[in-house]
């Protein structure tokens, strides 16, 4: 497995045989078996599989987690190797924002709500860095996760609105045996914040049975998380929300697929989680 902060080296790699599919899966590191799966997909659909690992200081604001951010490079490139994955790109600051840098990708409208009405500068900073990923690796597919659902339609958008010859390819979420989605923020939760966190797939859960009788009316399920929220007393909600997936408009009423999701403060950690509500055929 090569491991470089080298973007030439990566190049080099990358066209040394031009007729093979590149995947590739960029990550924060601190990974778990979220991100295993998505290496694993992109094992089984590409002739090389790429990893990136880099903790991306422009998706944090000042006052967020950016030097608490677990970082555990040895464990992640023995994880990726076990995975039989060719190339892990880990690049240092200087060479993602080298000295004078000074250009950023800003999606629109769809980063002003949900994660972005909380986190106004993160969905630049994301988008930025993945259009930095996707120009120096070049690959074939891309590799995200379900769990940042609206991560997944920033880059979606992104991909159209710019025109990368990139197929973006979204795994499903990876979850403990209790719900819990994996993240690697999880690792901030002990004892009873750790149990408390359930509620997140506890109100999920809640709001996916009553669409499973029925129910339509998008008020009635995002109360429904509100008060699931609400008698967990270690939780904190950010938001609750039931949005048209591609828009991320709040609706009224569910006709066709809604995105249910939310954001829940535990103390200082924040989770998010999500589920896509769809009428069955
Ligand atoms: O999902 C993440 O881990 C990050 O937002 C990403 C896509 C690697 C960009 O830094």
């Amino acid at each position: 497995m090569i491991i470089t902060e080298n973007i030439e080296q990566v190049r080099r790699e990358r066209w040394a045989d031009p007729g093979a599919s590149w995947g590739l899966v960029p990550t924060m590191g601190a990974l778990h078996d979220g991100h295993l799966s998505l290496v694993r997909a992109a094992r089984a659909e590409n002739d090389r599989v790429a990893a990136s690992i880099y903790v991306n200081p422009t998706q944090f604001a000042p006052t967020e987690d950016l030097d608490a951010y677990p970082r555990q490079l040895a464990r992640d490139l023995d994880l990726l190797r076990a995975e039989g994955v060719d190339l892990v790109f880990t690049p240092s600051d200087a060479v993602m924002y080298p000295s004078g840098y000074q250009t950023y990708v800003s999606v629109e409208n769809i980063t002003r709500v949900l994660e972005g009405a909380s986190r106004p500068t993160h969905f630049r900073g994301v988008a930025t860095v993945v259009a930095k990923l996707f120009n120096i690796v070049q690959p074939t597919r891309a590799y995200f996760g379900q769990k940042d659902a609206q991560q997944t339609v920033v880059i979606r958008q992104m991909v159209r609105d710019l025109n990368f010859d990139v197929d973006v390819v979204i795994c499903p979420i990876v979850r403990e045996p209790d719900g819990l989605a994996m993240s690697s923020r999880n690792q901030y939760l002990h004892g009873e914040t750790r149990a408390a966190a359930t509620v997140l797939y506890r109100a999920l859960m809640a709001v996916q049975a009553a669409f499973a009788r029925g129910e339509r009316d998008a008020n009635f399920l995002r109360a429904l998380m509100t008060d699931t929220i609400a008698a967990e007393k270690l939780a904190r909600p950010d938001y609750v929300s039931i949005a048209d997936p591609l828009t991320l408009t709040e609706l009224e009423t569910i006709s066709g697929t809604a995105l249910c999701s939310l954001a829940v403060f535990f103390g200082k950690t924040r989770l998010i989680d999500n589920l896509i509500l769809e009428e069955s055929a």
